[in-house]
């Protein structure tokens, strides 16, 4: 049996993939061969010799320590796109959420219960929740991945304009997700033209605090900022001195900080609902579940976050997996393998990752001439 380890609730879905009479999937295994995380912070996670693979149920990955589960030889899947429609409506109910004041406004009409010039009140109270359409207006989408392209779809098809920035896109991709959209590989030129504003690029060193009070600063006034990515991209002092002066009209965000939950009526805070959707949980957990088998049984990586991807069709009786941060090529595996093998390499960064299909066993000793350098030697 194949020990996989939940840190948080995952949906049951899992077992599409994950065979009963071969995966045991528990809260507590000691030993797993694979986790499944969605958001359990794993930084303190002490991780087990068993342990060859974690698969988030979700895009980022922020949670889980990448270079401690590298060198230990651990390879980190996530799942992008399989909740890229939830988050995508959820932002565009922040968009707007952030014109019209729809939660004063509701709670508002519940407080008249009760009274019976209810109707009259609503009509002369009503003034206080204006707000202005998202139709007509600039949309700047940073970073133009599942989400954000689906995003920007979106907001087209509203009436919307939309300049879209990604450093990692060319002008041909970008307009493969729409031809409405204008792209840019300057960041600065969101900031300046855009009316709203919706953040879609991973949280990491590059991206900490990328809305701060410089970039504020170019921003036209009176923008509206949607964070349905990290809280950690926003500069939270930044930002409120921002929203005190009218610079930023409204922050909605689904990352309800301390420094930003009832602090000013201008932060709508929404409780990380962006990925909460039965059919979100369910695509998740079925992606990051065939994701773990795959690698699990046959090696094969795809979808990682910090390993090459490599997928080969099973050739011999055999498979030997190597993950290394050493130079390895073909012919230095065939020489340690001392064997005939179809061998396949990938690199990514530092880390090279090889599948050798083999017609028979290796013996011990090539084995451990693998193994000497290796972050992980598999045998399959
Ligand atoms: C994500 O990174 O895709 C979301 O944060 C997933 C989640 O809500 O668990």
């Amino acid at each position: 049996m194949y020990e996989i380890k939940k840190l948080n609730a995952i949906s049951d879905l899992i077992y599409t993939n994950l065979d009963k009479n071969v995966y045991n999937v528990s809260d507590d295994a000691t030993d797993p061969i694979g986790i499944l995380v969605r958001s359990a912070a794993m930084h303190e996670y002490e991780i087990n010799p068993s342990l060859v693979a974690v698969a988030r149920a979700g895009a980022g990955v922020n949670n889980i320590p990448l270079p401690k589960m590298t060198d230990a030889g651990v390879v980190v899947f996530n799942t992008p796109g399989a909740n890229a429609n939830a988050v995508k409506e959820l932002v565009i109910c922040a968009l707007l959420l952030s014109c019209r004041d729809v939660l004063g406004g509701v709670a508002f009409a519940g407080s008249l219960k009760g009274k019976e010039d209810a109707a009259k009140q609503v009509e002369s109270g009503k003034k206080a929740f204006i707000g202005p359409e998202i139709f007509g207006k600039t949309l700047g989408v940073v970073g133009l991945g599942a989400i954000g392209a689906l995003v920007t779809k979106a907001a087209l098809a509203l009436g919307m304009k939309v300049i879209g920035y990604d450093p990692f896109f060319t002008e041909e991709k970008a307009k493969s997700i729409s031809e409405e959209l204008t792209f840019t590989k300057d960041l600065d030129d969101v900031f300046k033209t855009a009316d709203f504003i919706t953040l879609h690029v991973p949280f990491n060193d590059e991206t900490k605090g990328m809305i701060n009070a410089s970039s504020i600063a170019l921003m036209k006034d009176g923008v509206r900022i949607v964070n349905c990515a990290r809280g950690e991209l926003v500069d939270n002092t930044a930002i409120l001195a921002a929203l005190e002066s009218g610079k930023v009209k409204k922050y909605v965000t689904d990352f309800p900080m301390p420094a930003v939950i009832g602090v000013s009526d201008k932060i709508i805070t929404i409780p990380h609902l962006g990925a909460s959707t039965p059919e979100a949980e369910d695509n998740c957990a079925v992606m990051a579940s065939a994701e773990l088998k795959d690698y699990i049984e046959n090696g094969n990586i795809k979808n990682s976050v910090n390993c090459p991807a490599l997928s080969v069709a099973r050739k011999g009786a055999v498979r030997v997996t190597v993950l290394t941060k050493e130079a390895l090529s073909e012919d230095d595996v065939k020489a340690k393998l001392g064997a005939a093998a179809e061998i396949a390499v990938a690199k990514r960064g530092d880390v090279t990752y090889v599948i050798a299909d083999l017609d028979k066993a290796p013996n011990e000793d090539a084995l451990k001439a693998l193994a000497a350098n290796a972050l992980k030697v598999r045998v399959l």
